[in-house]
């Protein structure tokens, strides 16, 4: 019988219950955290999680009594909204959800647990993120009052990670259809603009020349991207639609800003382009 919702510090999402169980002492001995489903992910957040990981609010009783029954120390309570949350309030929502777990503990008779783990999907310096802090820390006070001293962490991904690089692909081909432009560049889908987990929305597109315009400033023209491989679906642009850029000659850069969060790292070798000899140069400044 597989339960779902039980984490470690190691983090044993949606793992098989009894495999936890029938771990060694040292698992035995670790303090775990029970993940919960954040109510309304799918509808806060770009790309929920919890439809994979988390216990649904009636699951947390079962899950917490075979904890206990099995020696098991489970300290806390964990969530992930989901990445690129985009409503502040599901945040409280999960919080309170949260707090609903610790009082279900508290009722079995367990010690009272100490920490609360509100998990990642923030994207640094948007205005969102500044609503985000101030529910999140308005919940804390509602649900987690000092008191009750509970620790609370988070696990920031993207929010570290997404500004902090930025990819320059070169144009490998082109081809003019009346006004509008076609680019293909030496990267896509396949490589760092995996499209499960990357929005291309969320990035800024600049064109830089290899040769500098001689005379006038380039035309703007209506443009689309695309990726290197053989995939049709493979079009960059896809989630921006057509965009405006000024008009490019083979071997200019088109460059990506925001590229630092799952883009090299869930690249592919599809095709032979492998994402993963694609060099990184870190600048200093
Ligand atoms: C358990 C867990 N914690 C943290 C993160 C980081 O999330 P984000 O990049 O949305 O902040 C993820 C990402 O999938 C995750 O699965």
């Amino acid at each position: 019988m597989a339960v779902h919702g039980v984490i470690g510090s190691g983090e044993i999402g949606s793992a098989d219950f009894f495999s936890v169980i029938s771990a060694g002492k040292e698992e035995r001995e670790c303090k775990l955290l029970l993940r919960i489903k954040a109510p309304n992910d799918y509808k806060g957040s770009l790309r929920p999680l919890g439809k994979k990981f988390g216990a649904l609010a009636d699951e947390v009783e079962a899950l917490l009594q075979y904890a206990a029954l099995s020696g098991l120390q489970v300290v806390g309570v964990s969530f992930h909204v989901g990445s690129i949350a985009e409503e502040p309030v599901i945040y409280r929502h999960a919080v309170a959800a949260a707090r609903a777990v610790f009082d279900v503990a508290a009722e079995l008779g367990m010690e009272p647990m100490q920490v609360l783990n509100i998990g990642g999907g923030f994207r640094a310096a948007t205005q969102v993120f500044e609503e985000i802090c101030d529910t999140v820390k308005s919940a804390i006070t509602d649900y987690f009052p000092k008191e009750m001293a509970v620790t609370i962490i988070a696990e920031p991904g993207r929010y570290f990670a997404e500004k902090a690089f930025t990819l320059a692909t070169n144009v490998i081909g082109i081809r003019a259809r009346g006004e509008r432009r076609e680019y293909w560049i030496n990267d896509g889908i396949y490589g760092s603009f995996s499209p499960t987990m990357h929005n291309s929305s969320l990035v800024s597109i600049k064109a830089a020349f290899c040769t500098p315009p001689v005379n006038e400033p380039p035309a703007i023209r209506s443009s689309v991207v695309y990726g290197p491989s053989c995939d049709s679906l493979d079009e960059v642009t896809a989630a921006s639609g057509e965009i405006m850029l000024p008009e490019l000659q083979l071997h200019d850069l088109l460059v990506f800003t925001n590229m630092g969060a799952y883009s090299k790292s869930v690249g592919t070798n599809f095709n032979g382009f492998d994402t993963f000899s694609i060099p990184t140069y870190i600048a200093y400044s």
